[in-house]
């Protein structure tokens, strides 16, 4: 185990009261990148005290095994219009920064007010494209990590708090 589902809490109420304050009066739209992110935008919207959309992408870079094939794909884009509003995105971790840098640069095509970024795990040392980051949960070592909606091959999203997968166990 890596992050408790109790330090988990605490920092999501954290990240909700920051979100709050930085967005008072606003309605922003938070796009929640499938799927791994759908466990931290649930906790997430519950303890925000401001006004909130959710909106959907899924962008896939992952051949499915631990380590970033470098191609990313979009698999579902929005469904309201982002013109004119206040975006941030939900990420559940970021790694080389590829699957992030590709969706900020194609939101931004399409002329938000404003736009931030709010992951739940940042994997700093890994990082191959820079992305700007707003709101970060946790800085975790480069290991390949699963829970609270993380994935390998589709399993441990059910987990409640942050374990590193033993790639050695599982190969
Ligand atoms: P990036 O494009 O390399 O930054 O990778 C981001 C995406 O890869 C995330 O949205 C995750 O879906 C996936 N990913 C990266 N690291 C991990 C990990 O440790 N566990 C599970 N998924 C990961
Ligand atoms: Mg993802």
């Amino acid at each position: 185990m890596l992050i408790s589902e109790e330090d988990i809490r605490k920092r999501v109420i954290e990240l909700a009261d920051k979100i709050s304050a930085d967005y008072k009066d606003k309605k922003p739209i938070l796009i929640s990148v499938l799927k791994g992110s759908i466990v931290f935008l649930s906790d997430l919207i519950r303890r925000l005290k401001i006004k909130s959309c959710i909106d959907f992408v899924a962008i896939s870079s992952y051949g499915g095994d631990t380590e970033s094939s470098g191609v990313v794909r979009q698999l579902l884009d929005l469904r309201e219009s982002p013109v004119g509003q206040d975006l941030l995105i939900i990420e559940d971790i970021v790694d080389t920064g590829m699957t992030l840098d590709y969706l900020r640069n194609n939101l931004l095509t399409r002329h938000p007010k404003s736009l931030k970024i709010c992951v739940f795990l940042d994997k700093k040392e890994s990082r191959k494209i820079k992305v700007p980051l707003d709101y970060i949960g946790f800085e975790i070592p480069n290991e390949f990590v699963v829970g609270y909606g993380l994935d390998h091959k589709e399993i441990y999203r059910d987990l409640p708090y942050i374990g590193v997968l033993d790639v050695k166990k599982i190969k």
